[in-house]
């Protein structure tokens, strides 16, 4: 069988966001019908996941657990089979305490039997949260345990570690065996959500890398407040598009699992521009996997513009300038000596805009842009002779 799962940032559609408690054989079967027939798939998406609340409160007597015969009336083996008719992969949920995040029964001393159970469904991933974890029992630990089962399951199901980035889950993620972990709490339908999550993995894309990508939760990208969740619509309201597009981008640019969370049914044109940008996938799912680092870019509008760089496999630089400030048009400028490029060199950067899908122009010693409040501009840099 081929391994390598992990080997770019993982793409696809989870049903937390929008539908919570209230999935479906039905719902699941369509978001797989749709991420095909919209053309996700094309760009990459694989992945349709089942979050939480998808099996009954009890084990059966073998000690199994058992998906809701009203939600799931044919079982998840049926709805495995049909997501991988469609030549998409199929995920699911659990957790590593007592129970879910909804109280559902989950895995913690049933790890062995549950990676089972996963695989003889034909599961291709496993989202692996924290909730009702038992005291004294370090986390690391129970995600050591259900990586050892997953990876010795006899099939290959990428394991998507969720602990909210507590007990400095950076330090010991990796030897879990984990392909992906969240490494922050949950996100929510609002800008101010978007600009939390995204500033406090600033530092962090060291840690991150091919095989173990620091997810920074699933999209909101096109939810306009849809969500059957208060807390995740945070009143219902959304953001703008501009904001949307900025959300991808950060999540692009800093290398985190492209999970969308929308109900892809019905999505709007500009919800299926900005998911579909192959540009800024093409960032994302760069084979090196490079960390994107932040350029100290204070002094332009006392630091709301916020300028990362990632080094690309061919020898580009993904550039991205981020206006993180309330105010109308924020310049941003900065020198290419910052990058590692001295005039004296004698290259300049020719530069293609990832959002207008065509070249700007070859630039000499620095960039300036006029950024628009909540918005970015993402630029793929070819190093040129000048
Ligand atoms: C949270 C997790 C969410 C979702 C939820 C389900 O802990 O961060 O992404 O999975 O549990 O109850």
């Amino acid at each position: 069988m081929p391994k390598n799962l992990g080997r770019t940032p993982p793409m696809g559609w989870n049903s937390w966001n929008t539908f919570t408690w209230n999935i479906n054989e039905e719902l699941v079967m369509q978001a797989a019908d749709e991420m095909v027939a919209s053309g996700l798939k094309d760009c990459g998406y694989e992945y349709i996941v089942i979050d939480d609340c998808w099996s009954k409160k009890e084990r059966d007597e073998n000690g199994r657990l058992v998906a809701d015969p009203e939600k799931f009336p044919h079982g998840m083996k049926y709805l495995a089979d049909y997501i991988h008719s469609k030549g998409l992969k199929f995920g699911m949920y659990s957790c590593s305490g007592t129970h879910t995040c909804a109280a559902y029964p989950a895995s913690f001393e049933h790890e062995f039997v549950d990676a089972n159970t996963f695989a003889e469904w034909g599961v291709d991933f496993l989202k692996y949260d924290y909730c009702f974890k038992p005291k004294g029992i370090p986390g690391e630990l129970l995600y050591k345990r259900m990586g050892m089962a997953l990876r010795n399951c006899g099939r290959d199901i990428l394991f998507s570690a969720c602990n909210w980035g507590q007990d400095d889950v950076y330090s010991w993620i990796k030897e879990t065996g984990a392909q992906m972990f969240r490494s922050t709490g949950d996100i929510q339908d609002s800008w101010n959500s978007i600009v939390n999550l995204a500033k406090s993995q600033f530092g962090r894309q060291s840690q991150q890398g091919v095989y173990c990508w620091n997810d920074i939760d699933m999209l909101v990208v096109g939810m306009h407040g849809g969500s059957n969740n208060d807390f995740i619509g945070d009143g219902g309201f959304g953001c703008t598009d501009t904001e949307y597009k900025t959300h991808f981008s950060l999540w692009a640019m800093m290398n985190s699992p492209l999970m969308i969370g929308c109900d892809i049914r019905s999505m709007t044109d500009a919800t299926k521009e900005i998911l579909m940008n192959k540009d800024v996938i093409a960032i994302n799912q760069d084979p090196e996997g490079r960390g994107a680092y932040v350029l100290d870019s204070s002094g332009w509008d006392n630091g709301q513009v916020k300028i990362l760089i990632k080094p690309l496999e061919n020898g580009d630089y993904a550039i991205g300038l981020f206006n993180f400030g309330d105010k109308f048009g924020s310049r941003a400028s900065f020198p290419f000596w910052d990058m590692g490029l001295p005039s004296s060199a004698g290259y300049g950067f020719e530069m293609y805009d990832c959002w207008k899908h065509e070249t700007i122009g070859t630039f000499a010693e620095r960039f300036t842009a006029d950024v628009e409040a909540h918005d970015c501009l993402i630029m793929r840099a070819k190093l040129v002779k000048l």
